[in-house]
């Protein structure tokens, strides 16, 4: 083998010089360094093979030699450390930026929509009464005349059948004009003592105008048992104006007159600055409907009201116009 002289391995060390460095250029990524790793230090690396040439120089000139190949190398290790960092910011920028979190961002809330204004006030005014003693009854919307109306003592050529104009479906079945009926079913079926609610909806012909619509719902409530007096229903609905609307609010209690009821009386309540409106028709239940259920008039005595809840939404809100529940124009809703 001729020997090597020290200027042709400097020669070769410089040429290596530009051909690594041309190399380490052209990298892309953590895969492309580590092939220029190994093919300049690996174990059969292109410097490790100059490395072993030194062998072949005079003696005099293997340190000079060695040196220069031992500076190359720290000049690559150097090079490809720094060139590994860099890669590395790059990806980790490059990640950051096709992800798109950044955690330091407060969190968002998404609108998921909510209850109807007047789901919201009929589930309240369940949960009062609930807490006072009241199950939940119900009873068909679309309802006999019987029960909406003979029942309840208001025969067929009663004038106070005016007061509810219905839509009637034949001769003898109507859309219900009140739950009222429901008192009949619940009081037939049950002995008392008796204490319910019963929420649900109405239809009566009347003309829609800010405070009538054809369709629209009423919570009944019906308690019958030993002993009950006027004073009680009193009670119950002072402390449920109460509960409901809390301070501010005035209520009036007059007198007024259903067929079922005897003596009968009307509530109305004002907001505050606000105009009276009526909430409900009330009374002591005949002691016809007691009998025509088949409960003993001088054993128990009962008491009932129909409650208007488009109307308690009305004054809770300020609303004026009944319209604008049915309208389901998310500009109204969504302030509920
Ligand atoms: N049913 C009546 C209506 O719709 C309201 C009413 C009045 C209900 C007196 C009652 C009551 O339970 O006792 O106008």
């Amino acid at each position: 083998m001729r020997a090597m002289q020290l200027a042709e391995l400097k020669a070769k060390a410089e040429a290596l010089r530009e051909e690594w460095q041309r190399a380490l250029a052209s990298v892309q990524d953590a895969d492309g360094l580590e092939q220029v790793r190994v093919r300049f230090l690996g174990r059969r690396g292109e410097l490790t093979r100059l490395f072993s040439s030194l062998k072949e120089l005079a003696p005099a000139e293997r340190a000079p030699a060695g040196q220069l190949l031992n500076a190359l190398k720290q000049e690559i290790t150097d090079a490809l450390a720094q060139k590994a960092q860099l890669i590395e910011e790059q990806e980790r920028a490059r990640r950051l930026a096709a992800e798109r979190y950044d955690f330091t961002l407060p969190g968002k809330w998404r609108p998921l929509g909510h209850l109807h204004p007047l789901t919201q006030v009929r589930l309240e005014i369940e949960d009062i009464f609930m807490r006072m003693g009241f199950d939940v009854a119900s009873g068909p919307e679309v309802e006999d005349d019987y029960h909406n109306f003979e029942a309840l003592n208001i025969p067929e050529d009663h004038p106070a059948r005016d007061e509810w104009d219905s839509f009637y479906i034949d001769e003898r079945l109507l859309l219900r004009t009140h739950t009222s009926p429901v008192q009949i079913r619940v009081m037939k079926s049950r002995k008392p003592p008796v204490r319910i609610i019963c929420p649900g909806r109405c239809y009566r012909r009347d003309n829609p105008d800010a405070t009538h619509s054809p369709v629209f719902h009423q919570v009944e409530l019906l308690w019958v048992e030993r002993g009950l007096t006027m004073a009680n229903l009193k009670w119950i609905i002072e402390e449920f104006v109460r509960r409901f609307f809390g301070p501010g609010y005035e209520m009036r209690f007059s007198a007024d007159f259903f067929p079922f009821t005897e003596p009968s009386a009307q509530v109305h309540i004002r907001r505050p600055r606000g105009e009276w409106l009526e909430i409900m028709g009330a009374g002591m239940v005949d002691p016809a409907v007691l009998a025509e259920v088949g409960y003993d008039p001088e054993e128990v005595t009962g008491f009932a009201f129909g409650l208007g809840i488009e109307r308690m939404a009305m004054l809770r809100w300020g609303i004026e116009d009944i319209r604008l529940f049915y309208q389901n124009d998310i500009r109204f809703l969504s302030q509920f």
